[in-house]
Parts: structure tokens; C-alpha cells; sequence
């Protein structure tokens, strides 16, 4: 078995965050979601993986991950450029996938339990795709199943107005090389992309039997800054405590912390976990760090109060007040006003931010 994770798309849901980088560098509790995907790919035995990029942030993945040797598995860079869609993207593939089965990981989503159930299920019959599914309150913006009570798939369709059922595709699937010719047979669909869902569809047309498994704990698309948060907020949850950074004496700290070796949580500081603390990261005195809060590299926060929030990176935060449920891009400078005339809040902000002041 073979794996395809798809990092290509344009991100336009999660932009500023996207405008300079990939939304699957985007990170949770300090890793980039992309490699979420490639450990559970790897705990399923799966070792030899195409890394599927389009224009966005193909230099960038590429010298993130390298050749992976770090984490025990092989890399092959798939170029598909322009996100023609899903099932183009996996198009892109073929030729890397040859005669095995695959696994197709959707590069911005993260699951709780990996994918092992997903391929052991499919793996126990004869099937030409294993689909993983989950109830959701949204159907109508994801792909859906209408399944038997047996669990064979009657039907698939993507982001339907009026969803046949509550079940929607998840962002991990299993297929045989069957899907390359169903694929080939595909029409752009109304977003003009070619979808992956009408592939498994066309499969189930031409007689082929679909597996469905329904996913057991959480489960996010992390394609909005909403999602990031919360996926933060579930990976926060089971993190170890590590706390091999420096803590001065007066720093009151508490909760499970992840504080990276070379930062520093400066007397004074309150950090209430769980949190995360990357690298090079100073929490200086007179600032409150609270819970679900991810802090990435080289970033210095004093005098402030931030909490439920993730900072990606070489970011100097200094606001004198309470910043929550926030995400903050790279190298962000995010200063308090107070004390500069004439009084108000003064902003440069890129194209497409959001602000609630
Ligand atoms: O998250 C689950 C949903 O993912 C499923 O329910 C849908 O059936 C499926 O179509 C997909 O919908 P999205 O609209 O959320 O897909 P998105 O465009 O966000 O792309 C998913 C990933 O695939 C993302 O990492 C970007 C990558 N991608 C996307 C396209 C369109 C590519 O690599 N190439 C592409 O052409």
C-alpha cells in the first residue's frame, strides 16, 4: 500500500494566512498539519509517499519536509500545478502509484485516530475504494454518502443543496487503481473542478463495491482560521508535558505545557496549560498565556493576555489587553496604541484579514 498526501489548492478560505504560504504549513500546536498526515500514514505501515503540489507554496513544502528521512518514510514530489480538483490531483499520481492500492490523505485535514481502521476495513474485502465518513450538523458543504444500514454505499455527491444524509467524506480514502479509469471518464463539475466524490460515484456505477467506515473521534478540514483554532484546541488536549525550555523562578505556570528547549517563560509570567511554546520564544513578566494557546518560533508576547489562540511564528505581540480566539500570522507585530496621540487604534492589515476590534 502506497499513500498520496494532496498539498496543492489555493488556501482563499484561510487567507492573509495563505497569501505567502501553504495552508498545509500551517501549524497546530507548533506542526504544520501536513504532518499529521505523513505520522498517520506512517503508523498504518505506509512508508512510500507522493506529496501532491500545486503552484501555492510548492517551494515551501518541499523545504519543510526535504526527503522526510526523519520520519522514516519516503518522499516523492508530484507536481499537479493548477488545483484542477481532487480527482485530478490524484490523477497526478498515477504513474507513482503504478499497480498498488493507495491510501489518499487530504493534506489541511487531521483525525484523532489515524487511518489504520480505515485500511483494515478496506483490506478485509474485495473492494475498488474505502470511503471514511462522519456525521456533521453541515452536510451540504462536504461531499455526502447515502449508505444502507449494512454500510454499503447507495450513493455519493458533493456538496449537494439537499443532502441525502448527515454523513460526510472525510479527507482520508482508500483506493485500488481502479480510480484512474474512473477518472479519466470525469467532467469538471459546477465549481468547475474533477471531483473525487463523482470518481468513487462512477466506481459504484460500473458495479464495483465501496467500503464505508465511519470515524470514531474528531475529525477537522482545517480550511477556515475557525478550524485552526479548533484543531489546536483537540491536538493542545493530548499533548505531553514537556516543559524543557527555561521557567524562572515567580513564573506561575500550570496545566500541561509544551515549552521548547531554547524558550523562556520570564518571572512574572502566568502560563496556564495546556499550551504550546516553540523554540526562541520569550513569554515575558506582566503576561498571561492561557489555555489552547499555541505560540510558535522566535515570537516575544509581554503585556498581554492571550488565550484560545495560535501565533505562528516570529511575531512580537506587546498589546496591554486581552487578545482570545485569534489567529496571528508570521512575523505579525501586534503593539498596544496607548499613551500615542492622536488616540486610536493604528492598523496596517493585508488584503483579506479580519479584525475584531
Ligand atoms: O474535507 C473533506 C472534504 O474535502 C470532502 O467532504 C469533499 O468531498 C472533498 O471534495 C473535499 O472538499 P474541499 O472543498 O474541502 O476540498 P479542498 O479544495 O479544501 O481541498 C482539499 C485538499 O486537497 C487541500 O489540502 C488542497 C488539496 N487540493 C485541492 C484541489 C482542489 C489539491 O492538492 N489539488 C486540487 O486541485
Amino acid at each position: 500500500m502506497k499513500g498520496i498526501i494532496l498539498a496543492g489548492g489555493r488556501g482563499t478560505r484561510l487567507r492573509p494566512i495563505t497569501h505567502t504560504g501553504p495552508k498545509q504549513l500551517v501549524p497546530v500546536a507548533n506542526k504544520p498539519v501536513l504532518e499529521y498526515a505523513i505520522e498517520d500514514l506512517k503508523d498504518a505501515g505506509i512508508t512510500e509517499i507522493g506529496v501532491v503540489l500545486g503552484n501555492l507554496g510548492r517551494e515551501a513544502i518541499q523545504q519543510h519536509l526535504g526527503d522526510c528521512s526523519e520520519y522514516g518514510v519516503e518522499i516523492t514530489y508530484i507536481i499537479q500545478g493548477n488545483p484542477l480538483g481532487l480527482a485530478h490531483a490524484a490523477g497526478c499520481a498515477r504513474e507513482f502509484v503504478g499497480d498498488d492500492d493507495f491510501v489518499m490523505y487530504l493534506g489541511d485535514n487531521i483525525l484523532d485516530n489515524g487511518v489504520v481502521e480505515l485500511v483494515e476495513s478496506f483490506e478485509a474485502g474485495d473492494y475498488a475504494a474505502g470511503i471514511a465518513l462522519q456525521r456533521v450538523a453541515n452536510p451540504e458543504q462536504f461531499g455526502v454518502a447515502d449508505v444502507d444500514e449494512n454500510g454499503n454505499v447507495l450513493k455519493l455527491v458533493e456538496k449537494p443543496d439537499d443532502p441525502p444524509s448527515n454523513l460526510a467524506l472525510i479527507g482520508m480514502y482508500v483506493f485500488s487503481p481502479a480510480i484512474f479509469d474512473a477518472i479519466e471518464t470525469l467532467e469538471p463539475s459546477w465549481r468547475g473542478e474533477l471531483e473525487i466524490t463523482d470518481a468513487i460515484q462512477s466506481l459504484l456505477q460500473d458495479g464495483h463495491a465501496i467500503d464505508s467506515h465511519v470515524v470514531e473521534g474528531w475529525w477537522k478540514d482545517t480550511g477556515k482560521p475557525e478550524d485552526i483554532l479548533e484543531a489546536n484546541r483537540l491536538v493542545l488536549e493530548t499533548i505531553d508535558d514537556t516543559r524543557n525550555g527555561t521557567i524562572e523562578t515567580n513564573a506561575e505556570i500550570s496545566g500541561t505545557i509544551d515549552l521548547a528547549e531554547s524558550a523562556t517563560i520570564e518571572s512574572g509570567a502566568v502560563v496556564r496549560g495546556p499550551v504550546s511554546i516553540a523554540e526562541g520564544t520569550t513569554i515575558k513578566s506582566d503576561t498571561y498565556v492561557g489555555p489552547f494557546t499555541s505560540i510558535g518560533k522566535d515570537c516575544e508576547v509581554e503585556h498581554t493576555h492571550i488565550e484560545n489562540s495560535v501565533i505562528i511564528g516570529e511575531s512580537e505581540v506587546s498589546a496591554s489587553g486581552k487578545i482570545v480566539d485569534s489567529l496571528i500570522g508570521r512575523n505579525a507585530q501586534v503593539k498596544s496604541a496607548e499613551g500615542l496621540l492622536p488616540e486610536g487604534r493604528r492598523l496596517v492589515v493585508g488584503e483579506n484579514s479580519n479584525l475584531k476590534l
